[in-house]
């Protein structure tokens, strides 16, 4: 049988490092949602497809076959055979993947393959819908947030670090908007599934939070 922690959250809260850190910790495969999002989006960017249009993104979509493997570790995400992991964490693939991840055919498909995953494997998997919708019988739920002004301080630093320009009102003020994006939306919006713990990561450093979600998990 296999092992499924499932972690949700608004943007920013730290889920992928937080995620990646107990998948290794436990054994486990650590499977990004938001980078199958992200792959969807890329190549319905390069289908020129209009994202305002339900009826062509439904269409469309069909097209991407969408694979994850594991090198040394890492999610590998294949789109039609070819290695995407490059191109995923663009501004603009981001944006599209916002509106696109709304799309019901969009998130069936994705769904499906999540589901398929954690079938076969003990994961840890983090998105917006994983402990309501994908896994509703995962082992182990945790919410993941943090307060806007917190999120924007941490990704404001990280964009500082690597030399990139930014305005931290701008971050914040995005941040804001997207998760009302994510938790407004009609299918499979981001919420707290009933039976998650909430964590909230404000004032807990990266190890508090892991060990915490550690201590939940009983293998
Ligand atoms: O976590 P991220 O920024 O990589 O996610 C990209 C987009 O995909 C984000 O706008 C929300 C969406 N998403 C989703 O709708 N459901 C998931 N399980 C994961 C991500």
């Amino acid at each position: 049988m296999s092992y499924q922690i499932a972690i949700d959250g608004p943007a920013g809260a730290g889920k992928s490092t937080i995620a990646r850190r107990v998948a290794r910790e436990k054994g486990f495969i650590y499977v990004d949602t938001g980078a199958m999002y992200r792959a969807m989006a890329y190549y319905l960017l390069q289908e020129k497809a209009d994202p305002s249009d339900e009826e062509e993104i439904s269409e469309k979509c069909t097209g991407a076959h969408i694979t994850i493997e594991y090198q040394d570790g890492e999610q590998v995400v294949l789109l039609n055979g070819e290695n995407v992991n490059p191109v995923l964490r663009t501004e603009e693939v981001g944006n599209m993947a916002s509106v696109t991840s709304k799309n019901k055919k969009v998130r069936e498909r994705l769904t499906l393959l999540q589901k398929e995953l954690a079938e076969k494997n003990s994961v840890v998997m983090d998105g917006r819908d994983i402990g309501t919708c994908v896994l509703p019988n995962a082992d182990v739920k945790v919410y993941l947030t943090a307060s806007a002004a917190v999120r924007a301080k941490r990704r404001f630093d990280e964009l500082t670090a690597k030399g990139e320009p930014c305005d931290i009102k701008k971050i914040e003020e995005d941040i804001v908007k997207r998760d009302e994006q994510d938790m407004t939306r009609e299918i499979a919006p981001l919420k707290q599934a009933e039976d998650a713990t909430l964590v909230d990561s404000s004032d807990m450093s990266i190890d508090e939070v892991v060990e915490k979600i550690l201590s939940l998990t009983e293998v």
